[in-house]
């Protein structure tokens, strides 16, 4: 505790998470007590078939070398048609081989697809030892080629069904935090933390 403000840390090696997630926070009266900190630990990550028991074991490596409450994130990326839920939990190891072009590539000529992606934030809550599971998804389609600027990862091929017409990448931080899987997550967390004050 610093100045009155309680410490949290996001425990990521990915920037751009830790900026959408930052975004909110900034936003949000929550940081009238905490102060977010982006910690760079290198949790073990496990493969495993869901999300949720990768972030509990990469919480569970870290959460005692910190003081303080601190959270982890595990997204996924799921094309469920044409590809059944393909890359899923391997949507890491596939964006880094196969990319957007292999996804792409793969879906071929199918018209219709259907995705969506995943986000789990396992949190560490210190004051009671105990850890915290938070969920978000949204659901969307797959554009026939990459397109925008903006984001990260899948980004440049999903097209969320709120705004049909445009990659979560040619849309602002604060646009992609309004209907996101991270920030579904993480306002969940903020609203854990809020009644926890
Ligand atoms: P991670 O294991 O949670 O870091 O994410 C698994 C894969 O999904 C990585 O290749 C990320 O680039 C991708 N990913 C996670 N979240 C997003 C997102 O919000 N947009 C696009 N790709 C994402």
């Amino acid at each position: 505790m610093k100045g009155g403000k309680k410490y949290i840390h996001f425990i990521t090696g990915n920037i751009h998470k830790f900026n959408e997630v930052s975004e909110i926070f900034n936003k949000s009266n929550l940081n009238q007590k905490y102060k977010l900190f982006h910690s760079n630990l290198e949790p073990i990550e496990i493969q495993a078939d869901n999300l949720r028991d990768v972030a509990v074991f990469k919480i569970k490596s870290v959460k005692n070398k910190l003081n303080e409450s601190c959270f982890v994130e595990d997204a996924g990326f799921f094309v469920d048609e044409p590809l059944n839920g393909f890359p899923g939990v391997y949507s890491a190891y596939v964006h880094k081989t196969i990319g957007n072009e292999g996804i792409l590539k793969l879906i071929g000529e199918e018209s219709k697809t259907c995705a969506h992606f995943e986000s789990v934030i396992a949190l560490y809550f210190k004051p009671i030892n105990e850890i915290k599971i938070f969920k978000g998804e949204v659901s969307g389609k797959i554009a026939k080629k990459m397109r925008g600027n903006h984001g990260f990862g899948f980004d440049p091929i999903f097209l969320p069904d709120t705004f049909p017409d445009k990659t979560f990448s040619e849309i602002s931080i604060e646009i992609k935090n309004k209907i996101s899987h991270r920030s579904q997550a993480f306002n969940k967390l903020e609203d854990f933390l809020k009644q926890n004050l």
